[in-house]
């Protein structure tokens, strides 16, 4: 090492001419292997050793930082750091050339060392990533490790990125998450790229930033009472002077400490102050700004707090402008983020209506309805935020009304869509659509993965997001920012669980933000993944492994069984048994779909290289009379009901059907000749907090001719019976005496959920597994 290596730019840049107009002796840009992927890189043979004796030079004084902290990589875990000089020929060099943009870079390794090219500081920085990541993944050690040679892939990268705005939400109010592991995880999204993190500081469920002026909201709206043993849906509402154990929050030093880490890492931190909704932690301390009419106790919700989320500030007291003021100006002060993200997401106006105070506003505005109330009230706040500096950013139920002057929308619903009707007036938006982007949700096949909402956003689902739709008007591209992952964190109760969502499908996010569109490819990326993800393990950070589980589907064809096993992974290879045996790498090889025509139990898992990679899915096949034979009278995919397999415990899981609750599920089973029965029964599930109960009536019919039905029976549930908590399935069985070919099941839904129940007054819904007929 030593060497002086680069004599002049100008023959690097020749190099990279070359390099990139010939394509000699390199290997395609696929073979750096790095995520997010870059603008073109290519490997060439050699690489290059740090040692202690490595020097890194800047072009100026400005770039000194990125040298010092690119030496501190290696303290921990070298033993060493790398000498630093300004202007100086190191063996690594990071310049500013004025022919690129701010975020972008060239890079250029070989034997003899590094150049960096940068356009500014932050595509300095993201080189320095580059070589992170090409570095040995011991680099994220704690400690000492001994015997690694720290050397980088010799390659010539030119890189920049998609979207200027590439970001992760963060909700720290359903579950705060302490201040170590959000500096964790800024790192972690520094190695990826991504450059903004927008916290979701307040909520229902828990204030989380000291505001000074007003330290109630910390003293009462940080804390909740205990509910954790139950699931975010199913949890009770506080009662008054229960005690409230669980809480946290940051204080204004705790969150300078994280602006400066971010910052560090070319992260932007957006602060959301949610308004006027998802405010109960903040009116749990300050109840006099919610409207009057209000007849409830307010406290921090542990859960979705059912009708109390219907509790929002007054828009007809200016002592909510006045508070709401009063925290943006700590906020703005606090926060050096251009934005300010204002929320108004979800307002249920039920209170607004009967308020006395909000009806008057409404009057002297000359606001015909409450959504122009909530605009009126978006529009006041934003202006206020405007009037410190700051831009103002929103959910897409800001274009429900007149949208706030200039406010950036974060799209969510209806795929994102719903930020198109801001961007047809101008407005610049970021998509982090609920379908694709949000976290939350089952990132693998359910019944392998922790509790959580709503169906599956699978790493390559997120992969494959493609923001930019062919639908677009011309207009609306250049409004688009960039794109966001955002993780709720509603059944998240420690750190792991919130990486556990988070990684490796913030990757995937990474990929659609800085990548070109034009450079997906699947097997690619996930080869590159596996080396992020081992800087992660070295970290110590919990990531999921779901990619590798397998996801089946058993589907009814010509009076047997089909089953198909499907991993995402396209490297690995699916093993199965039939003998009850744990499948293993000498098991058979799954290569098409398998055909059962009586009981059996399928094992199978995904193995690479002999190495067991995801978990043992079992299939569990029961045969009955309805087992396999035509389902009438509902649309193909409801033939999931004699599939002989039964559903898990999560309604999603797609094993499980769920029809029109405005009228019965009725559908009728071919036996396909005459039988003698004795029982009829279908497969029911509650899952209390989502308001899955079982049907009030179930009622069995018979037929010959599939035109002439007699009725054989039915069952009937009470209220207590169909309401009641938890999360179980039961079959609902009928004991019948009568020779049929035709069997018609018709369940009338069980209505609204009473009074007392987590989801007062909501439509419930009936989610049937499977039919059972002997
Ligand atoms: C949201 O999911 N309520 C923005
Ligand atoms: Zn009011």
């Amino acid at each position: 090492m030593g060497k002086m290596i680069f004599n002049s730019r100008m023959l690097v840049l020749v190099v990279w001419t070359c390099l990139f107009a010939s394509g000699l002796q390199a290997q395609d840009s696929a073979s750096v292997r790095i995520v997010p992927r870059p603008v073109e890189a290519v490997a060439v043979a050699g690489t290059f050793h740090i040692t202690s004796s490595t020097v890194v030079s800047v072009g100026d004084e400005g770039l000194k930082p990125l040298a010092e902290y690119f030496s501190s990589l290696f303290v921990r875990p070298a033993g060493f750091s790398l000498k630093v000089c300004v202007g100086g020929q190191g063996n690594i060099r990071l310049e500013r050339v004025d022919d690129l943009s701010a975020e972008a870079y060239r890079l250029h390794v070989d034997s003899n060392g590094v150049l960096i090219e940068a356009g500014g500081y932050a595509g300095g920085f993201y080189a320095l990533q580059t070589l992170r990541l090409t570095l040995p993944a011991a680099i994220e050690s704690f400690s000492p490790v001994e015997g690694v040679d720290w050397t980088i892939p010799a390659m010539h990268v030119v890189d920049s990125p998609r979207f200027a705005y590439r970001g992760l939400m963060l909700d720290v109010s359903r579950y705060f998450i302490p201040k170590e592991n959000v500096l964790q995880i800024i790192d972690c999204m520094a190695m990826l790229k991504l450059n903004k993190l927008h916290l979701h500081l307040t909520d229902d469920n828990g204030w989380r930033l000291e505001i000074k002026r007003y330290p109630r909201l910390t003293e009462v709206g940080s804390r909740r009472v205990n509910r954790n043993g139950v699931p975010f849906p199913d949890r009770r509402n506080p009662l008054p002077g229960e005690s409230t154990s669980v809480g946290g929050y940051y204080t204004q030093d705790d969150m300078r400490e994280i602006i400066a880490y971010a910052q560090a890492r070319q992260v932007e931190i957006i602060p959301e102050i949610d308004m006027p909704a998802h405010s109960n932690a903040a009116l749990a301390a300050y109840p006099e700004l919610a409207c009057p009419v209000v007849d409830k106790y307010i406290g921090v919700l542990p859960g979705l707090g059912g009708d109390h989320a219907d509790i929002i500030y007054c828009a007809g007291n200016e002592q909510t402008f006045h508070f709401l003021e009063g925290v943006i100006d700590e906020v703005a002060a606090l926060f050096p983020s251009k934005y300010i993200h204002l929320g108004g997401d979800e307002a249920w106006k039920t209170y607004w209506k009967k308020c006395p105070l909000c009806q008057q506003r409404m009057k002297d505005e000359n606001l015909p309805d409450e959504e122009e109330l909530q605009s009126y009230f978006m529009r006041r706040m934003s202006r206020y935020v405007q009037s410190k500096g700051k831009e103002v950013m929103g959910w897409d139920e800001l274009t429900n009304g007149i949208l706030p002057e200039g406010a950036i929308i974060f799209g969510w619903q209806g795929f994102g869509n719903a930020a198109l009707k801001a961007a047809a007036q101008g407005h610049r938006f970021v998509m982090t659509p609920a379908r694709l982007l949000y976290l939350i949700r089952y990132q693998g096949p359910q019944w392998f993965e922790p509790l959580t909402y709503f169906g599956n956003n699978t790493l390559k689902d997120v992969y494959n997001y493609e923001p930019i739709q062919d639908n677009w008007k011309p207009e609306y591209e250049p409004l688009l920012m960039g794109v966001q992952g955002s993780m709720w964190t509603e059944f998240c109760n420690h750190p792991s669980d919130v990486t556990y969502q988070v990684f490796p499908r913030l990757v995937a996010v990474a990929e659609v933000a800085w990548s070109p569109k034009s450079s997906k490819d699947w097997p690619t990326f996930v080869e590159a993944l596996d080396g992020y993800l081992a800087h992660l393990q070295a970290k110590g950070i919990q990531y999921a492994h779901s990619m590798y589980n397998i996801q089946h589907t058993v589907t009814p064809v010509d009076g047997k069984l089909k089953v198909d096993l499907m991993c995402e992974r396209p490297d690995v290879e699916i093993r199965y048994t039939t003998d009850g045996m744990e499948p293993g790498v000498e098991s058979a090889l799954y290569e098409s779909s398998l055909i059962l025509n009586g009981d059996a139990v399928i094992k199978c898992a995904t193995f690479c290289d002999g190495k067991k990679m995801g978990k043992t899915l079992e299939l569990p096949l029961d045969w009955n009379l309805a087992t396999a034979k035509p389902l009438l009278g509902l649309p193909a995919p409801a033939n999931i009901l004699v599939n002989g397999l039964r559903g898990s415990l999560k309604q999603t899981d797609f094993e499980w059907y769920t029809g029109d609750m405005n009228r019965p599920l009725t559908f009728t089973v071919d036996l396909l000749k005459s039988y003698e029965l004795t029982e009829c029964a279908v497969g029911c599930i509650t899952n209390y907090g989502m308001g899955c109960h079982k049907p009030r009536v179930m009622k069995v019919e018979v037929s010959d001719d599939n035109k002439a039905f007699v009725p054989v029976g039915s069952l009937s549930f009470s209220d207590a019976e169909i309401f009641k908590e938890g999360t179980f399935i039961e079959d609902l069985k009928l004991k019948v005496d009568v020779k049929a070919r035709y069997v018609r099941f018709i369940l009338d839904g069980p209505g609204n959920c009473p009074s007392d129940h987590v989801r007062p007054g909501q439509l419930s819904r009936i989610y049937v597994d499977e039919v059972v007929i002997r």
